[in-house]
């Protein structure tokens, strides 16, 4: 039935795909269009401006919808009114400016990414498209790909973890999954946003050869897959240059090298003058959030003195109206109403499929045979936490509001939502005949002794992250010194993590069981239970390292911590492109959990590499459930040295469901940049003998093989 349900929405998708235009009948029109414009309509579509009802906002005009970006459209040239949305989770209703505005929340981009399934996050994409369009917004601030440098980064919730080819591949499908449904994505953020203390100052710097082989290749693999309409610049500098105003970066490196045919628009009040717009940002978004509307007035005025090139300016209309054409904003035929039962089921299942299982001592999962559980904090007879900021989506049914942030209106930026899917609820359900009690957790002893008197006892800790913040790997509200209260009073102690980021666990040996379901979306306390009692059988992986502590991190603290609000900070990234498990690999660190790394209920067997001669050669292997369920598994492909030089990259993956006993034979096809390095202006790789691997996790290499390659060298 779900499959059915994910299947339908995709077949809708290539429904809408062929109401799109083609690139080369997009760009005709787009130079058809601009041709007969005014100067006045182009300055139109280059600033964007909030609708959103803030305190002092002006009243709106009567019809348009309140939202974070809006701009008019032209209607003598059929050119709509665009509407923004941010939409990395769901359709998000900011500061609840529309009242009642309720949409499918999905798990966060972690639990998708943990998914390692790109047909997932493709009709996850598409599920987000369609409520967009149903709510008349044409424009999805979605697609967020910045590569996890560090885990104590607070948005690293809404992305995709810390592998370019992952974080890259599930980004271009879920922007796939987007426009498929006519709605234009957004890739962001437009490049090395890799903290938020200080977001709007920080320097981040780095070398552009690891930039290159590293966030700008996550990047340009997701633009390449999932070809979107726009690419959102961030609030960083990138090496002393705001990257909204860096030419060598939006002209060069983007528009020219990579040959991005859509617009770039900025980060919301990420302009710092008009002269951003000759550097090559196309458009400015919120505008009321910069000093000023540099690219209304100001930019008018340096171009009516001849200080703009006069190309470009028709440049960046044509740009959005190419993107309008392609993904066919500018023809939305009606589409039928949206079925959020079936997107129900979908986020349900992503939720399921994104939970990692940690640790399983005994087997004591799936739960079975036991007359009482007594399950502990975390908020879990609620719901389960969601992360907060721009992408903050209000979920269908109930949800509650934990309101650390204040009741103000604007105030809900910084409280905690829990969306209405209880873990105690699921788990009475789910486990007939066992008595399932709560407690709050608030006062360890109590909770101990409660723990005490039960065959098993789980334990919720929730750790909340939110958009404009960083936080630590320690699980706040000494939820540490609760387990370990809990774990002494029984031996049968289970840790559900609803996490944004990996935490310490100091606990780790005292516990029997440990499951990492991140923000796992409006269905998240049925898909644990589903985990925990053993309907689902787990087959998450971790898209990032999870470390010991932070000694093992590139950077002992976030950059700027501690510093006051405008104050300016630099944030070098020296690992390079040595980025999460190649760090690790590198100085030789154990982490707590590797990158890649998830268990079953199952095991599975890799057998029979072989390596497929070509321009790249392509791993070839057999991948056998030798356990006694059916599940899934995500045998990965990494290279392991380069001339006898270790080396550790993600070539590849492919998530693989198997009846027990069931074998299938998988073979998987590098990019060629993946065992390349970016040199003097293109990517060389060197001649000598090349090892891989077939593995579980990044650090569980299971079988491996070597071949000499010649040297070779090739652009983009
Ligand atoms: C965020 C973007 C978001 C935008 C609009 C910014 O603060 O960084 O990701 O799309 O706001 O809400």
């Amino acid at each position: 039935m779900r499959k059915t349900m994910t299947l339908t929405l995709l077949a809708g998708a290539a429904l809408f795909a062929g109401q799109a235009q083609g690139k080369d009948q997009a760009d005709v029109r787009a130079a058809r269009t601009e041709a007969q414009m005014t100067d006045d309509e182009r300055f139109q579509l280059l600033h964007s401006v909030m609708t959103l009802p803030f305190p002092g906002a002006k009243p709106l005009p009567a019809g348009v919808k309140a939202t974070v970006g809006y701009l008019p459209g032209i209607p003598r040239l059929g050119i709509p009114d665009f509407y923004e949305s941010d939409g990395s989770l769901g359709i998000a209703n900011s500061f609840n400016a529309r009242p009642g505005d309720t949409a499918t929340a999905l798990p966060s981009g972690l639990a998708l990414a943990a998914g390692f399934d790109p047909a997932m996050a493709q009709a996850a994409g598409a599920l987000v498209g369609q409520e967009a369009r149903a709510r008349g917004f044409n424009v999805l601030l979605s697609g967020g790909v910045n590569l996890t440098r560090d885990p104590r980064n607070g948005r690293n919730f809404e992305y995709l973890g810390e592998d370019p080819l992952l974080a890259g591949t599930l980004s271009g499908a879920y922007m796939r999954g987007v426009q498929s449904q006519g709605v234009i994505s957004t890739v962001k953020h437009f490049v090395l946003n890799a903290q938020e203390t200080l977001r709007m100052t920080v320097d981040a710097t780095i070398a552009m050869s690891a930039l290159r082989e590293s966030d700008l290749l996550g990047f340009q693999i997701a633009i390449e897959q999932g070809q979107p309409g726009a690419v959102m610049c961030s609030y960083n500098k990138l090496n002393g240059t705001h990257t909204c105003g860096d030419r060598g970066l939006l002209t060069g490196v983007l528009k020219t090298e990579w040959k991005y045919p859509g617009w770039v628009m900025s980060d919301w009040g990420a302009v710092g003058s008009q002269d951003f717009f000759m550097a090559g940002l196309d458009q400015q978004s919120g505008a009321q959030l910069d000093k000023q509307v540099w690219f209304d007035q100001p930019l008018k005025q340096a171009w009516q003195q001849g200080r703009v090139d006069k190309a470009r300016l028709g440049d960046a209309v044509r740009r959005i109206l190419r993107s309008s054409y392609a993904v066919g904003i500018d023809h939305w035929a009606p589409t039928p109403p949206v079925d959020y039962d079936a997107h129900a089921q979908i986020v349900e299942k992503a939720a399921a499929q994104g939970i990692v299982l940690l640790k399983n001592e005994g087997d004591l999962l799936p739960l079975r045979g036991i007359r009482s559980l007594v399950v502990i904090g975390g908020h879990a007879d609620l719901g389960v936490l969601s992360g907060g900021g721009s992408s903050q989506v209000t979920p269908r049914g109930l949800s509650t509001p934990v309101a650390v942030g204040g009741r103000s209106k604007l105030s809900g930026w910084n409280n905690q939502i829990y969306m209405s899917s209880a873990p105690v609820s699921d788990l009475r359900k789910a486990l007939p005949g066992v008595t399932v009690d709560f407690d709050s957790g608030y006062v360890p002893a109590t909770a101990a002794a409660y723990a005490a008197h039960a065959d098993v006892a789980i334990v919720f800790a929730t750790q909340w992250q939110v958009e404009g913040a960083d936080g630590s790997l320690t699980l706040p509200e000494g939820q540490d010194a609760l387990i370990a209260a809990v774990a002494a009073a029984n031996p049968h102690t289970i840790v559900v993590l609803e996490t944004g980021n990996p935490v310490k666990m100091p606990w780790l040996g005292a516990v029997k069981g440990v499951v990492e379901a991140w923000y796992p979306g409006q269905s998240g306390g049925q898909a644990i239970a589903d985990v925990l009692t053993g309907k689902v059988n787990p087959s998450g992986r971790l898209p990032m390292t999870f470390p010991v502590d932070d000694s093992q991190l590139p950077q002992a603290q976030i950059a700027g911590v501690g510093l006051g609000n405008r104050a300016e900070a630099m944030a070098p990234y020296n690992e390079g492109a040595d980025v999460g498990y190649r760090w690790f690999a590198r100085t030789n660190a154990k982490p707590l959990f590797p990158f890649g790394y998830g268990l079953s209920y199952s095991r599975f067997a890799y057998t029979q590499l072989s390596l497929v001669k070509g321009p790249v050669p392509r791993l070839r292997f057999t991948v056998t459930n030798t356990g006694e369920r059916a599940g899934s598994d995500v045998p990965q492909a990494y290279l392991t040295a380069i001339g006898g030089k270790p080396e550790l990259r993600l070539l590849g993956f492919e998530k693989v469901t198997l009846q027990p006993g069931e074998s299938r034979s998988v073979t998987i096809e590098p990019d060629r940049r993946l065992l390349a390095f970016w040199q003097d202006g293109g990517w060389s790789m060197a001649g000598g003998d090349y090892g891989f691997a077939i593995a579980a996790s990044a650090t569980d290499l299971r079988l491996s093989a070597h071949t000499v390659l010649p040297s070779a060298r090739f652009g983009h």
